[in-house]
């Protein structure tokens, strides 16, 4: 099957993980976001630049809100279902103009696990969101948008990053920041 998980191999050998700096200059466009709402209102927004196929990685600790942004995506593609931590599975199918699934990579070994869920959805003819463990995602060699969630010490605020690899991503993240 020749789904948006199944890219070229991935390099063999151990990954040493990014500096801070190394990172940065990978990082596109961030957003400050105040509360939940907002993180809802930012999923609305990121949910009106996809379409069939893509992969989006949302990265940050438990309770940063990748569930909550997932949770707005749904809604802008207007999907079937509500939107909920797919913690006591591994993924849900919302069915929809666009389908959405939802995965829980926490249990996962590797994403192309996915593929082997016998979803009744082709990861093709979806968008596939997963809420990953932060570090991971330098494994993955597929065209893909991470969405980086941090929390702020303070105050409910996250902030979000996006990291676009591959395919016109870079110009999707920017359309993404000045659809807001
Ligand atoms: N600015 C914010 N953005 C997102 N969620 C927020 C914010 N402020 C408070 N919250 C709350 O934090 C929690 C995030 O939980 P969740 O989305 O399940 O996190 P995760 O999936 O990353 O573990 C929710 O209860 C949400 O209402
Ligand atoms: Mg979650």
């Amino acid at each position: 099957m020749a789904g948006p998980l199944h890219g070229p191999g991935r390099p063999a050998g151990p990954r040493v993980p990014l500096t801070e700096q190394q990172r940065d200059a990978l990082s596109g466009p961030s957003f400050a976001v105040p509360t939940a709402a907002d993180m809802h209102a930012l999923g609305r927004r990121i949910a009106g630049v996809l379409r069939a196929g893509d992969l989006l990685v949302l990265t940050g600790p438990l309770g940063a809100g990748k569930t909550a942004l997932v949770q707005g995506i749904g809604a802008g593609l207007q999907v079937r279902g509500t939107v909920v931590s797919p913690t006591f599975v591994i993924a849900r199918v919302h069915r929809g103009p666009l389908p959405l699934v939802h995965v829980d990579a926490y249990r996962l070994g590797s994403l192309d696990e996915v593929d082997d869920l016998d979803l009744d959805v082709d990861t093709a003819d979806a968008v596939t969101a997963v809420e990953w463990g932060a570090g991971l995602v330098e494994q993955l060699a597929d065209a893909r948008l991470e969405i980086a969630i941090a929390r702020a010490e303070d105050s409910e605020q996250r902030t979000v990053r996006l990291f676009p690899h591959g395919a016109d991503w870079a110009g999707r993240a920017a359309r993404i920041a000045q659809l807001g």
